[in-house]
């Protein structure tokens, strides 16, 4: 099935005010967004529209009962040519609509998803930054939109994508705390799911760890607290001598994109990538033993992000002055030489528009 999508070009672009040397994160938006509607049967009303603000009933569904689920994704200007490469968009739309269907939301066709990022993109191809550790980051989200006072699943919601020119989101390397109180996802819940109420749930105890003077807060499993899980807005990876460990997915943990890219390309690149658990314990101990090399973070909007340390239990365990960066030097610059057209994109990952 095809749909139509309808294109209103804005009057008044902003680009001339968007400076792509100084970027920040999620602050500046570009000229177009994409929207449809879910009328409790069908997708009606595919639209390219000026950015601007959404008309919605006090009663929004989405804001009271939460069916609100969301995206990222990005992409990157050809070094030598600056077109927009979309990074694996479909594995962002079939995680869409995992999301979707654990919220009992209604999915979205694969041709729906990609025609509209696709215009959208072409649109708005100007700003995607062709800068050093520049990208556009893309974010498609569905919400319920019945004005209804209840809790059952909406019958109608809003599909819309829109996009930020965007710099790193972190800066530096993180330092990171083991959450031994607080849980981020319980088996049988949405842990697995991008929906807001987990990125709301996790505030609270990521502004305890920051008031502690952390970065970050790095979940463990839910019933014992032992067990490393990801942190509140990446998966993890940690280096020994001669393998790299990755958690294990589970229904608490979030399939991340860029997770799967790295260990497909650490692999590609010799490495021997092992998904299991993985517990503070081995962290502290292999750390103590001179095994552990290093530990580092990965996500759409983070990338890739070395941890400086971590704290557990009161202690502060330092990671990087001890180890060394090359596997994590070495996957970095592999993803990014296939992000920008540099190296063969030997997985097909890259979707040009
Ligand atoms: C992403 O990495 O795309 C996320 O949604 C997490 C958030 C830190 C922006």
């Amino acid at each position: 099935m095809s749909f139509e999508i309808t294109i209103e070009k804005t009057q008044n672009s902003r680009i001339g005010q968007f400076d792509p040397e100084n970027i920040g994160f999620g602050k500046i938006f570009t000229d177009h967004m994409f929207l449809a509607q879910w009328n409790g049967s069908e997708w009606t009303n595919a639209r390219i529209v000026p950015y601007g603000p959404l008309s919605l009933s006090p009663a929004t569904s989405a804001i009271h009962y939460g069916q609100s689920i969301f995206e990222g994704m990005k992409a990157f200007a050809h070094k030598k040519t600056g077109q927009p490469l979309l990074f694996r968009p479909r594995e962002n739309w079939k995680r869409l609509n995992r999301s979707a269907e654990r919220m009992v939301m209604p999915v979205v066709p694969e041709d729906l998803f990609m025609d509209g990022l696709k215009k959208l993109i072409e649109l708005d191809a100007a700003w995607v930054p062709q800068t050093e550790g520049g990208s556009l980051y893309i974010r498609p989200y569905m919400f319920a939109t019945d004005d209804f006072i209840g809790v059952k699943p909406s019958e109608t919601y809003m599909f819309a994508i829109f996009c930020c020119p965007v710099g790193p989101y972190y800066t530096k390397a993180l330092k990171i705390k083991v959450e031994e109180e607080f849980s981020r996802a319980a088996p049988g819940g949405v842990g697995f799911t991008k929906c807001a109420g987990n990125y709301g749930a996790s505030m609270y105890p990521t502004m305890r760890a920051q008031q502690e003077g952390y970065d970050q807060v790095l979940w463990t499993d839910p019933i014992t607290h032992t067990l490393v899980e990801e942190t509140g807005t990446t998966n993890l990876f940690a280096v020994f001598h001669n393998e790299v460990i990755t958690p294990k997915l589970g229904n608490t943990l979030l399939a991340g994109i860029t997770r799967d890219s790295v260990i497909q390309g650490l692999r590609e690149l010799g490495h021997s990538v092992i998904e299991r658990e993985l517990s503070v314990a081995e962290l502290k101990d292999r750390l103590a033993a001179g095994e552990l090399k290093e530990i580092f973070i990965t996500g759409t909007a983070a990338t890739l992000i070395r941890i400086q340390g971590f704290g557990h239990a009161s202690t502060y365990y330092e990671v990087l002055e001890k180890g060394d960066t090359q596997v994590s030097d070495s996957i970095k610059s592999w993803l990014d030489g296939i992000r920008h057209g540099e190296t063969e994109d030997v997985f097909g990952w890259n979707e040009p528009v």
